[in-house]
């Protein structure tokens, strides 16, 4: 039964905290080498599972000086591990899902078919996956440039041209409280829009649109370079972009799939 601590209660508890040893005293640190006894057991391997991380098109330095080294490593090896791990872990109860590429897994009528109560771990480590994915594809070393073809002519017609449709994807990422993502989508009447999403959610999971163009905004993606200045790591963000894959989520999204 949940009861208020009362001051008594805390002092008790402090005083049944063994003491440390006394300011000075020098720990004895445990012996290392072949005789040491063992350490603690790692952590037990993650639970298998459908999806695996997809390894990283290129270097952790590829895309410095816009993305740092360190940022990649942790984002890529760390972050997107973790979704991976956590999203096979939540499928272990729904055989019928294991089988969906993330994109579909995360789609709208598939969602739904997970109860209300598991549905936020698919939600929120399938968008992960499957936004991590995409993030990597669309950005390269020595990216940058404008739009070609079909989709700068969607730009145009959307924008006004590609340096204003890149400042409403900048701005939708600038105002996105807290953790998300930015994005470029079409839309089910064939028309380009910029939106934003929180956490790990994406356009294919209420049905808004195709994600053509995403850009993480979480802390993680950039705080290590650009700490708080989530504006410059969006300005710079746009000198890795891979225009050739990005073009083919535009064809992919005009196709229907
Ligand atoms: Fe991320």
């Amino acid at each position: 039964m949940d009861r208020e601590l009362s001051r008594r209660d805390l002092l008790g508890g402090l005083a049944a905290v063994a003491p440390g040893p006394p300011r000075g005293t020098i720990t004895p640190i445990a012996p290392r080498g072949p005789h040491a006894p063992p350490a603690a057991r790692p952590a037990a391997p993650p639970a298998g599972g459908p999806h695996s991380l997809p390894p990283l098109p290129y270097d952790y330095a590829a895309l410095e000086p816009h993305i740092d080294t360190l940022t990649m490593q942790i984002h890529h090896d760390r972050h997107h591990q973790t979704y991976v791990t956590n999203l096979n872990t939540a499928l272990q109860e729904f055989p019928n899902l294991q089988s969906l590429s993330p994109e579909d897994l995360i789609r709208k009528e598939n969602l739904e078919q997970v109860p209300e109560a598991q549905r936020a771990a698919i939600r929120n480590n399938g968008g992960g996956h499957y936004n991590h994915t995409m993030f990597w594809e669309i950005m390269k070393p020595g990216g940058g440039g404008e739009p070609t073809g079909a989709l700068a002519e969607a730009a145009v017609a959307g924008f006004g041209g590609f340096p204003a449709m890149r400042e409403v994807v900048n701005s939708a990422g600038l105002s996105r409280f807290g953790s998300g993502w930015t994005w470029l989508v079409l839309t089910p009447d064939g028309q380009l829009a910029v939106l934003s999403t929180q956490n790990q959610d994406n356009p294919l999971m209420d049905g808004s649109g195709f994600p053509v163009l995403g850009i993480d905004v979480w802390e993680h993606a950039y705080y290590l370079k650009y700490q708080n200045k989530r504006g410059d790591y969006l300005n710079a963000w746009w000198n890795t972009v891979n225009w050739d894959a990005v073009g083919q989520r535009y064809e992919r999204a005009r196709g229907g799939q």
